[in-house]
């Protein structure tokens, strides 16, 4: 009953109703003893009145006081920006409609709090996004648009050889470009999950093969030995095999661009459990323990501050997770600086 302001009203007006009735019956018996009736009846009434305007005022008092602190706390949420929750004393469980409506209203205000710092850091991410963007997309733009204006201005006085190494250099860094905007418009994609994976069963150890055979001849060049070593045994998988490829080319580029000439790069696929492993190993320079897991955030590259622009945008194992992600896939990296890096994706059999 007391779990209603109606209910408490009605508790207040009982009492109220009670004490009148009780004074009323203690002044009728004095009136019979001693014949003032006059002087009694205007006591009683006066005193009625009194106590009565008493008893709605302590009542209303008592209402209003909690919803007064509760105007006073919204309020104060708003003048602070939304940036605090407010906090409001509500008796667990609530007591009656006040009790509720400040639990409520503390709830929403800390939603609220919780959400706009969401979307501050969302906005923080976008602006790094743009800032990142246009950086990488002014340096090849730059470099391409000083050979370019080299060949237009200087064309007499270059020689037929100079004039095709320029042209050579504006090439790499269009192409450089070309890659940029492409890599970031897929993973842009493949983020709001706009691309989804063209699911078949096919052998990862004979796609395996043939790319690193691909590669056989870049890594030649560079001296390094590069091999693939697939079990026999091992079951074909359920994947894009599109996706798998491009995961594959990255982990094996990036294997390629950090172990130094001399390395060894080692391509394993091999069952493990219910699941199909691929492993890309490397004999290179490895990465530290702190950056292990920042290589998979977009734009991250453990030497964008030492060599600076070295042309790679850091995104290609940003891709490479959300594609082994779409496939319900995990890709892990285990290293050890100085000695190495491996890559492992699982996959689903077929
Ligand atoms: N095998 C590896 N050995 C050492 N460091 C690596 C290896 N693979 C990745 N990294 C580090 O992780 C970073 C992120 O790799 P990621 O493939 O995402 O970007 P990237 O190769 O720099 O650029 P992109 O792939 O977009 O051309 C790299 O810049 C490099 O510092
Ligand atoms: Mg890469």
């Amino acid at each position: 009953m007391f779990r209603t302001l109606y209910g408490k009203l009605a508790a207040v007006l009982m009492v109220v109703f009670i004490t009148i009735g009780a004074m009323m019956i203690l002044a009728s018996q004095k009136m019979l003893e001693t014949q003032r009736l006059l002087e009694l009846a205007t006591d009683l009434i006066i005193g009625t009145v009194a106590f009565s305007l008493l008893a709605a005022l302590i009542v209303f008092r008592l209402l209003t006081i909690r919803l007064r602190i509760l105007s006073e706390s919204i309020d104060a949420f708003r003048a602070g920006g939304f940036s605090h929750p407010v906090q409001l004393m509500s008796s667990e469980p609530p007591l009656d409609e006040i009790d509720r409506l400040s639990a409520a209203f503390q709830e929403m205000s800390e939603r609220i709090v919780t959400q706009l710092a969401q979307l501050s850091q969302v906005d923080q991410q976008r602006r790094e996004l743009l800032a990142n963007v246009s950086h990488d997309l002014r340096t090849p733009l730059a470099s391409m648009q000083g050979y370019l204006e080299m060949l237009l201005i200087r064309s007499d006085a270059l020689s037929a050889e100079e004039r095709d190494r320029y042209l050579q250099v504006a090439a790499k860094h269009c192409e450089r470009l070309g890659k940029l905007v492409q890599d970031l418009f897929d993973l842009t994609k493949l983020e709001a999950r706009e691309v989804q994976p063209q699911i078949e069963a096919f052998p990862l150890a004979e796609l395996a093969q043939d790319v690193v055979q691909k590669f056989a001849l870049a890594a030649q060049k560079r001296e390094l030995a590069l091999i693939a070593r697939c079990r026999a045994d091992c079951p074909p998988v359920r994947a894009d095999i599109g996706m798998i490829e491009r995961v594959l080319e990255n982990l094996i580029e990036n294997a390629m661009r950090y172990t130094p000439a001399g390395g060894e790069i080692c391509v394993d696929v091999a069952p493990a459990g219910e699941r199909v492993e691929l492993k890309v190993r490397d004999t290179g320079k490895g990465i530290g323990d702190d950056e292990l897991q920042d290589v998979f955030n977009r734009y991250y590259r453990v030497d964008r501050g030492e060599f600076g622009n070295t042309g790679n945008a850091g995104l290609g194992l940003a891709i490479s997770r959300r594609i082994v992600e779409l496939h319900g896939g995990e890709i892990r990296v285990e290293s050890e600086l100085g000695r190495g890096t491996t890559f492992t994706v699982d996959l689903a059999p077929a």
